[in-house]
């Protein structure tokens, strides 16, 4: 018998019994303390690239195309030279590159998107999906990744940016390019096409471009 239990014995309430109760109870609250503080920490970390967009100039969330806007881009993305190239602003969970890249065998489709958590999901989408070869998804700032180099561009973006995102398309995008607004038009460029169908509705156009600048390189 050790002399602690000798001591619960002989006296139950005595000092010694207590402070070993004490200590067992600090160290069990440590423990507890240091669990939900490292699980607070990871969910922070996991949830901040959630949340970072709201903090911009231009607050973009993570909403996901429904299958109908994607279908609806879709039928204004034609079948067309091998080797052009389609972006999608802010990819998200890249639902529309796969898309494309799935149903138009020579296209090659990137995605930009600033949340790292939904770049690794989009490329992992990809590689099940069999298309990880033609596609990209590069983890930057949209207002920093040049749009030159495509044939078509995608945007499922918000009302605030559209006319921000207007002047970046017409002084970067190259003559031809075709550009597929998602929900929210641009403000002054002509409409082509547009299918309207409420929150599914999808604009196309060809800007009459004016590429001064072509942007930064995006790099891989
Ligand atoms: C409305 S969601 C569209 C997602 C996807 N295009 C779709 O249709 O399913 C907009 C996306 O833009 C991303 N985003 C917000 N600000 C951004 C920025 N400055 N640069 C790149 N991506 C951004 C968000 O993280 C979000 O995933």
């Amino acid at each position: 018998m050790s002399t602690i239990e000798l001591e619960q014995q002989i006296s139950p309430g005595s000092p010694v019994s207590d402070g070993h109760r004490q200590k067992t109870t600090s160290l069990s609250g440590k423990i507890l303390i240091g669990v939900t503080g490292g699980i607070a920490v990871g969910l922070s970390i996991v949830c901040y690239p959630f949340v970072a967009p709201a903090l911009r100039r231009h607050c973009l969330p993570f909403v996901p195309a429904t299958p109908n806007q994607i279908r609806n881009v879709l039928s204004f993305v034609k079948p067309s030279t091998a080797g052009s190239k389609l972006l999608d602003i802010g990819s998200g969970d890249g639902r529309i590159v796969i898309a494309a890249a799935r149903s138009r065998p020579s296209l090659k489709a990137d995605g930009v998107e600033l949340n790292p958590w939904l770049v690794y999901y989009s490329r992992l989408t990809a590689l099940r999906n069999g298309v990880f070869n033609r596609t990209n998804f590069f983890q930057k700032d949209l207002w920093k990744f040049s749009i030159a180099p495509y044939d078509h561009i995608v945007i499922f973006g918000v009302e605030q940016m559209m006319e921000d995102l207007e002047k970046k398309i017409l002084s970067e995008a190259t003559p031809g390019t075709t550009v597929i607004a998602c929900r929210f038009p641009f403000p002054t460029m002509k409409t082509v096409d547009r299918i309207e169908e409420g929150i599914d509705s999808v604009w196309l156009y060809r800007p009459v471009t004016k590429p001064s600048s072509h942007g930064t390189p995006n790099g891989a």
